[in-house]
């Protein structure tokens, strides 16, 4: 991932702020971090919560926030779950966090996205977005951000993904939604976006409903989700590790039925004329094989991290951005 990194004039910074996790990277170091997107203002922590692990918080309009942790530890505040999303105070800090924990003091260009339905249709969210560019204070410390660009979701997962031509649908089945887009040899096609409600938190309710009902043990959906992230599929209650596999299989077939119900709504008549899927965002790791049973014969492709493949592909986005405006300056 390196890619030829000459001057600070050439720093690209890459974040996708999900409704479960914040992913980013940048081009002077390889790996990505992802951390979870719990964040409230510092007065709304529990009073025993160890936020201070910085010496000064992340200040949004003069009201100190903390930002990166998990949901569970910051029970008085609820995620806000809506379309204008990236407008909120909650989105500001999540992304101040990513930018401090990148490390770099100069970001030549910072690439950030959104959903496809907002992408075509809300250009103030869009603008807002743009707004980003300029210097920030993050815990202390110094920031800047020479310019923005705001890229369609999908088209980072499609960055990182080799086979292009033909209709592929791209099916990112992220925390809060499952966003479906139908790319004609690399272009989105206008007629095939949508959003549908249905995505891994409802696996990760579902989960835990159905965990308790079959054990007799209460454990959150928040819980869960924890463990998924984790990449595993296990945990613990009462000095027990408990394998989520068997509550997964009694749950997941009908909520990836749901999913793709609503996909085929989408897509229409297109549906048949699929050349591929790509199934991508951390829920691929829990749908895919419940997905490839109902499209069944259409081919299904899953990128070897799904939830980081969207950043992957923005950062990608963004070197090939400098490349050429560097090449168009001589
Ligand atoms: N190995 C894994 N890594 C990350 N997430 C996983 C993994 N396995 C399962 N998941 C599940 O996938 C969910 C969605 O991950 P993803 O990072 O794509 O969501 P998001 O981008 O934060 O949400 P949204 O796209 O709705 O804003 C996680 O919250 C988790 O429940
Ligand atoms: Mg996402």
């Amino acid at each position: 991932m390196l890619a030829n990194v000459r001057a600070v004039d050439d720093v690209v910074a890459a974040v996708d702020c999900g409704y479960g996790s914040v992913k980013a990277t940048v081009n002077t170091r390889n790996g990505i971090l992802a951390f979870p997107s719990g964040a409230c203002p510092a007065d709304q922590a529990l009073d025993d919560f160890e936020a201070g692990e910085f010496s000064e918080p992340i200040m949004i309009d003069d009201k100190p926030w903390v930002a990166g942790f998990e949901s569970a530890n910051l029970p008085a505040y609820q995620r806000p779950i809506h379309r204008t999303y990236a407008t909120t105070d909650h989105y500001r800090a999540l992304l101040m966090e990513a930018l401090y924990r990148l490390g770099e003091r100069y970001v030549a260009l910072l690439v950030l996205g959104l959903p496809t339905d907002l992408y075509m249709n809300d250009k103030e969210q869009l603008q807002h977005l743009k707004g980003f560019v300029g210097h920030h204070q993050i815990h202390g410390r110094d920031v800047v951000v020479q310019d923005v660009v705001v890229c369609n979701q999908p088209m980072g997962s499609t960055a990182a993904f080799a086979r292009r031509r033909g209709r592929v649908a791209v099916i990112d089945i992220g925390y809060r939604t499952t966003d479906t887009t139908l790319m004609v040899n690399g272009r989105i096609d206008p007629s095939g976006y949508s959003t549908c409600q249905t995505a891994s938190r409802d696996v990760c309710d579902a989960v835990a409903r159905e965990f308790g009902a079959s054990t007799g043990i209460d454990v959150s959906a928040d819980m869960v989700d924890q463990a998924f992230r984790a990449g595993g599929m296990t945990i613990e209650r009462r000095l027990k590790i408990y394998d989520l596999r068997e509550h997964l299989d009694a749950v997941a077939p009908a909520l990836a039925e749901t999913i793709w119900a609503s996909v085929q709504t989408t897509l229409r008549q297109s549906v048949t004329l699929l050349d591929q899927i790509l199934l991508t965002g951390g829920g691929a790791h829990l749908l895919r094989s419940y997905f490839e049973a109902l499209v069944s014969p259409v081919p299904v492709t899953v990128p070897s991290d799904p939830a980081k493949a969207n950043v992957e592909g923005y950062l990608q986005l963004g070197a090939a951005l400098i490349q050429q405006r560097r090449q168009a300056h001589g």
